[in-house]
């Protein structure tokens, strides 16, 4: 068991399904000085687990974090099999179709489950979870260690909509839509957990501005960074920038993109401070209805102000202090501080 001293880096095990915003989230999270990345586990979702492994793996080691371990997840959800992500979205490789300079290290011999296992074991009281794919490698790990929740000191996943509309359906979210059992189980178990939904993520923007100072930057990250968003703010022009019939109209003037993963990362780690996120009751819908993959957050009573519901771990984050946009850009251009390998 590692001890931390009050305002040492506090451990974190990342899991992700890399992705373009999951790889803002783990150059972030290896970036930020309140956190230490101790292992990364990858499952199915934006690309395959195995692809979303070696994308972990080469930006690691372009963030100069070649070290920490990267497991290779759950391919298949608990109840449907990996249906070959979304290449619209996130590129073919899931990282905007760049090619990153291949890392000479390759996933550890371990399920992201196990990692996660083996790690809260080590960190044990210690260790936060960040989630930001669908959540089948953490029901896993509940699964089998049904212990898990006493060692872990919080989870903070992206994940689910509360008032917002769904992005994959009319009411679920990716994460939660892609696998709702596992999602069902995580909401279930008995570990502080922190919910970043759609709410907020879709309110959390980088503009084509924060994208061309990252291509300019020294740091060589934040400029793969630059290059991966390309295909993702595509994706996102009718969205944010122009209605889809005037995608051709070569006036069009805004590219953005959504923060999903990035905000989950930034929560963990205290950067962004919620300001609007009571304890309430949570379910996921699990069943093969119109509703399934919705996260039903009870919201009543709290028109006049956040109302905890006593018992209740679960937060929802509804509002945050600050927009994420300038602090990420500014965490993962500046230059590399780290003087030793995270974990030693
Ligand atoms: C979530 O789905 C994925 O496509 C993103 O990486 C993010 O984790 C947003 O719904
Ligand atoms: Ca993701």
């Amino acid at each position: 068991m590692t001890a931390a001293a009050p305002d040492s880096p506090f451990p974190v095990y990342l899991d992700c399904d890399t992705g373009v915003d999951d790889s803002l989230a783990l150059a972030y999270l290896v970036s930020s000085p309140a956190v230490r990345l101790v292992g990364v586990g990858t499952v199915s979702g934006n690309t395959s687990t195995e692809q979303a492994a070696r994308n972990s793996l080469d930006l690691l080691a372009l963030l100069g974090a070649p070290e920490v371990p990267v497991a290779v997840g759950a391919r298949d959800h608990l109840r449907k099999a990996y249906d070959g992500g979304v290449p619209h979205i996130h590129g073919a490789n899931g990282v905007g179709g760049v090619d990153l300079p291949t890392s000479p290290h390759d996933p550890v011999d371990s399920s992201a489950a196990r990692l996660l296992i083996d790690l809260s074991h080590e960190h044990a009281g210690a260790l936060h979870i960040v989630a930001i794919g669908p959540l089948t490698n953490l029901a896993l790990a509940l699964r089998e260690d049904p212990t898990l929740p006493s060692r872990i000191a919080a989870v903070t996943i992206m994940g689910g909509a509360a008032l917002a509309p769904g992005n994959i359906t009319a009411v679920a979210e990716a994460n939660v839509g892609n696998d709702p059992e596992a999602a069902a189980a995580v909401v279930e178990a008995a570990w502080d957990l922190t919910i970043v939904p759609l709410d907020v993520t879709m309110e959390n923007v980088l503009h084509e501005a924060d994208r061309l100072a990252l291509l300019a930057s020294d740091v060589p990250a934040a400029r793969a960074l630059g290059a991966i968003l390309d295909h993702y703010f595509d994706f996102y022009l009718p969205t944010y920038g122009v209605r889809s019939s005037a995608l051709h109209d070569p006036t069009y003037g805004v590219r953005s993109s959504a923060l999903h993963d990035p905000l989950a990362a930034a929560i963990a780690a205290g950067g962004v401070t919620p300001t609007v996120a009571p304890r309430v009751p949570v379910v996921v819908d699990t069943t093969d209805g119109p509703g399934r993959g919705q996260t039903v957050v009870d919201l009543r009573g709290q028109r006049l102000g956040a109302v905890d519901h006593p018992g209740v771990r679960t937060r929802v984050v509804l509002a945050t202090d600050r927009p994420l946009g300038p602090h990420l850009l500014e965490v993962i251009t500046a230059p590399a501080t780290r003087t030793a390998p995270v974990g030693a």
